[in-house]
């Protein structure tokens, strides 16, 4: 069975038919990445994933139930966590504690009976924990606003991971970093997700990134999926190569 599996999903803004269409499916651990060119409607899709949108049309699942009408809170609770292509980090606080609030947030503050203190002892060890697997330990004391860029948008995914996931969204975890550091980040979150037997849906425009780490590549067009495929596949498909080399 399929992690998720979304259908005739469609989301238009007034004329602009982002996603127009979209049928999509996640299978467990699978490593997915999302291409297409500016304004295919990558980040809709994603939003519609996560519950930031609601469709127009069509229907999503996860894990066997039907998650279309579930808020974001509800989707993070299933298993259901992202980043975003501009990074959602509170710049004040330090790189420890916005993973600590990601955990305090996911364990709810009912449902743990521990006390206070030895709740935030265990929530720090943790934290540090995740951020050892995401190659942050020793920034644990700068405050986000601190931190590179290509750091920070590391920090930002391993606050969505710090959620404990299934499926972990990322909306472009490279942008904006360069070649070296690209290469950085794709490590530290493929090692990730490969060795905590993730799903990940991750939007890349680097081709030579979505080459080196996909299972599966998903490209869109102008709202809908032009092509998908393993890595070879997608090398191979002329209408992958058109839109590439802007031809499309
Ligand atoms: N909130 C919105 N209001 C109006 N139009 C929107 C909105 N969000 C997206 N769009 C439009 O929908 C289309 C798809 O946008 P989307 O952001 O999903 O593309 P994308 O593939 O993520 O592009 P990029 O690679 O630039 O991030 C674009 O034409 C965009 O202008
Ligand atoms: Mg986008």
């Amino acid at each position: 069975m399929s992690l998720l599996l979304a259908q005739g999903l469609r989301k238009s803004f007034g004329e602009t038919r982002a996603v127009n269409g979209v049928d999509f499916r996640v299978e467990p651990e699978e490593l997915i990445s999302l291409v297409g060119s500016n304004g295919a409607g990558k980040t809709t899709l994603v939003n519609l994933l996560s519950g930031l949108l609601r469709p127009d049309a069509g229907q999503i699942a996860f894990d066997g139930a039907d998650i279309t009408a579930l808020s974001v809170g509800a989707r993070i609770r299933a298993g259901i966590a992202r980043s975003f292509q501009l990074v959602n980090l509170f710049d004040q606080l330090n790189v420890l504690d916005n993973v600590r609030l990601a955990i305090f947030s996911r364990d709810g503050v009912t449902r743990q009976p521990l006390r206070l203190a030895e709740r935030d002892t265990r929530a720090r060890n943790e934290a540090m924990e995740i951020l050892g697997e995401f190659g942050l330990e020793s920034k644990w004391d700068t405050p986000a606003a601190g931190l590179a860029q290509g750091e920070r948008k590391l920090l930002d995914v391993a606050v969505a991971y710090a959620l404990r996931p299934k499926l972990i969204l990322l909306d472009e975890p490279t942008s904006g970093v360069g070649t070296r550091e690209k290469g950085v980040i794709m490590e530290a979150i493929a090692s990730v997700v490969r060795e905590r037997f993730l799903a990940a849906v991750i939007v890349e425009h680097d081709m030579d990134v979505v080459f080196t780490y996909s299972d599966r590549i998903v490209m869109m067009h102008q709202g809908a999926v032009l092509a998908e495929g393993t890595p070879d596949q997608i090398r191979a498909d002329e209408r992958v190569s058109a839109v590439l080399l802007g031809k499309g």
